[in-house]
């Protein structure tokens, strides 16, 4: 499709909300607005607006004004909702339908002719099975706290999350010494530590345990009691909640939750209990949870996602469909989704940002 023939451009915003998202609508709508003659049209919370009878609203350079330092998604998002895969309990049963023709039905009777998808890997996959098999044409812009999906160097809200941990670990920091406490946060992270990684390095964390690092809790209370000896009667642990001890398993809150996925969760409490048992100090735990995805975006970046939202506005334009936009080095690049899609991108247990840490003196529990 060519930006002569496109008249109409939907938007939605699906997954776990980030801060930088209203900046990515801003930045697409306004650029679309100064270089194409598009109506764009967004869709309430996520997939679910594609199924549901909300009305599209339609976006304009005015009715984003004033949104780029607002955190969340003025077109709300939902992380249940797959239009190939509605879950529904029927009589005590749950049942899942494919109502994908539902969604494309919305889309044509509103005269989409390119979906802009903001959202992380779930939602990236679904963007492109609407291109594959209906032919409706997608752009994706990649977004998650996490900083886990692959193909780009980083994603927006990733920044917010990170200096919203730092501060706790700060904060953590006195109340640890002043008790000679071992203070232990638990961060955000699913399948990768970046945010325990990143917040770590920068709040000065003693120990930090992440997926891609399995732990033994018998060496983190060697670490703890060693630097008792040295004369440091407190140690922080940033833990990301998808980390695990060797031989063991993430810890659950839900083993499945509504969107089919294990809730994570509780691996803060539990190692605290297991160090209690091992060390001769005082052991709390502090669970950071969703403060780290709310408020206002950081600086970096609201500039990322002004850019990313802009660059998507530029792919629309270019008829480049199937792909997202990626930060690669300095610059941002379309990828294709196929390519994104399934792929989780790690913290490199030899990376450079480990060995920064295990140089500092910092322990994984290794
Ligand atoms: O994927 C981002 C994320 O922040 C994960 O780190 C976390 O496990 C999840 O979202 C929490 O999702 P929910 O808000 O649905 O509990």
């Amino acid at each position: 499709m060519t930006s002569e023939r496109l008249e109409c451009v939907g938007v939605l915003t699906a997954g776990g909300d980030c801060p930088g998202l209203n900046a990515v609508i801003r930045a697409f709508v306004k650029a679309a607005e100064k270089l194409y003659d598009w109506r764009i049209l967004g869709f309430a919370d996520g997939y679910e607006g594609l199924l549901d009878d909300s009305v599209p609203r339609e976006l304009t350079a005015e009715s984003v004004r004033g949104i780029l330092p607002r955190g969340g998604t003025i077109l709300g998002t939902s992380n249940r909702s797959n239009p190939f895969a509605v879950r529904r309990m029927v009589d005590g049963e749950l049942r899942v339908t494919d109502e994908s023709e539902r969604a494309v039905a919305k889309l044509r009777e509103h005269g989409i002719g390119a979906l802009v998808v903001i959202g992380g890997d779930g939602s990236m996959a679904i963007g492109i099975r609407f291109q594959r098999e209906y032919g409706i044409p997608i752009v994706g812009v990649p977004k998650t706290i996490d900083n886990d999906l692959a193909c780009t160097d980083v994603t927006f809200g990733f920044d917010t999350a990170v200096a919203t941990a730092t501060d706790a670990i700060d904060k953590l920091h006195s109340t640890a010494e002043s008790h000679h406490r071992v203070m232990i946060l638990e961060v955000m992270g699913r399948n990768a530590g970046w945010i325990a990684l990143e917040a770590g390095l920068a709040g000065g964390g003693d120990i930090i345990l992440i997926p891609e690092i399995p732990f033994s809790v018998d060496r983190i209370a060697a670490d703890i009691e060693e630097r008792g000896r040295q004369g440091r009667h407190f140690s922080i642990i940033v833990v990301a909640e998808g980390a695990f001890p060797l031989g063991g398993e993430p810890i659950t809150t839900m083993r499945v939750g509504p969107d089919g996925f294990p809730r994570l969760g509780g691996i803060g409490v539990w190692l605290a209990e297991q160090l209690s048992q091992r060390v001769k100090y005082e052991v709390r735990a502090t669970v950071l949870g969703h403060l780290q995805r709310g408020g206002s975006p950081s600086p970096f970046d609201r500039v990322l996602a002004s850019r990313l939202g802009t660059e998507a506005a530029l792919l629309v334009g270019h008829g480049d469909f199937g792909k997202m936009v990626a930060v690669q080095g300095t610059g941002i690049v379309p990828v294709p989704i196929e390519d994104v899609v399934g792929v989780n991108k790690n913290v490199p247990p030899s990376g450079d940002r480990v060995m920064t840490a295990r140089y500092l003196g910092i322990s994984f529990g290794d």
